[in-house]
Parts: C-alpha cells; structure tokens; sequence
C-alpha cells in the first residue's frame, strides 16, 4: 500500500482520539463558564479591564508547557505580580469545580 496513504489514515485516527478525549469547550460554554465564575468584571478577551485580556493571557502562555494546568490554579487560588501591582481573588468550588476550571483554563489558552 502507499505510504502517504497509511501515514494518513493514522494522522486521521490520531486526530479523532485527541478531539474525543481533549475537547475544548466552544465560545458559548467558555462565556458561560466566566459569568459563572464572575470573572468578566475584571477580564474579557480584547482589553486589559482590572485584569489582563484574556488574548494577552494565550499569547504570554503560547506553547507553554503545563500552562492549563497553571491558568487552572491562577483560577483557583488567584495570582500576584505576573502582571502588575494588581491581585486576582481565588474562585472557590463554589463558583467553578475543578473540572470547569480545567475546561475554562484550556479553552481560554486557545484563544
Ligand atoms: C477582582 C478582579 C478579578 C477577577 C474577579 C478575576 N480576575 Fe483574573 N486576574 C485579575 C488580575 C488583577 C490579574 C493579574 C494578576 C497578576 O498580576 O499576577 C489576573 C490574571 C488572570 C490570568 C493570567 C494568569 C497568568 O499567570 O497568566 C488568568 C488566566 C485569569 N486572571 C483568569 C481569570 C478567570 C478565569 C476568572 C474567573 C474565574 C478571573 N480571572 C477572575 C483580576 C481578576
């Protein structure tokens, strides 16, 4: 058989797995997950508010690696001196679990 072929044949199946096990949330979910997590009085995706874009936040973090799982403890315990004078609050279990955490964290790093 020809190689080409099977080289993408597998690259298609690798591609299904990753969407299935990996998948971002879309844009709906991801704004929903904010107003629940009441971030948006201080961050939204263009411009700097009390906290930075979240655009800047993805191209700071651009090809980190380990950076979800970074932006989901930012998310969780807060932040200090990454970006300026300003402190970020924790967000309790309460507002977003560790999973919504964890998908807002990933799909925020897409952007
Ligand atoms: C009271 C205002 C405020 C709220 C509410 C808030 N943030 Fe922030 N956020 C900030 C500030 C200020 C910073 C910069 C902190 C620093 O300089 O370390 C920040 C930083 C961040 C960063 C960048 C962290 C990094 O290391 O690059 C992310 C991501 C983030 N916030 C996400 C969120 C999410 C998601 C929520 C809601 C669950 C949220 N923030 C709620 C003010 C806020």
């Amino acid at each position: 058989m020809n190689r080409h072929i099977v080289a993408l044949g597998i690259s298609s199946v690798l591609a299904l797995a990753a969407t299935a096990s990996n998948a971002a949330l879309d844009d709906a979910k991801g704004q929903a997950l904010l107003k629940k997590g009441t971030c948006s009085g201080c961050h939204n995706m263009d411009n700097k508010i009390v906290g930075p874009s979240f655009k800047d936040v993805a191209a700071k973090h651009k090809g980190e690696a380990g950076a979800v799982a970074k932006i989901e403890k930012v998310i969780r315990n807060g932040s200090k001196g990454a970006y300026g004078p300003i402190a970020m609050p924790g967000t309790p279990k309460s507002k977003l679990s560790d999973a919504e955490a964890h998908d807002l964290a990933q799909w925020l790093l897409s952007k």
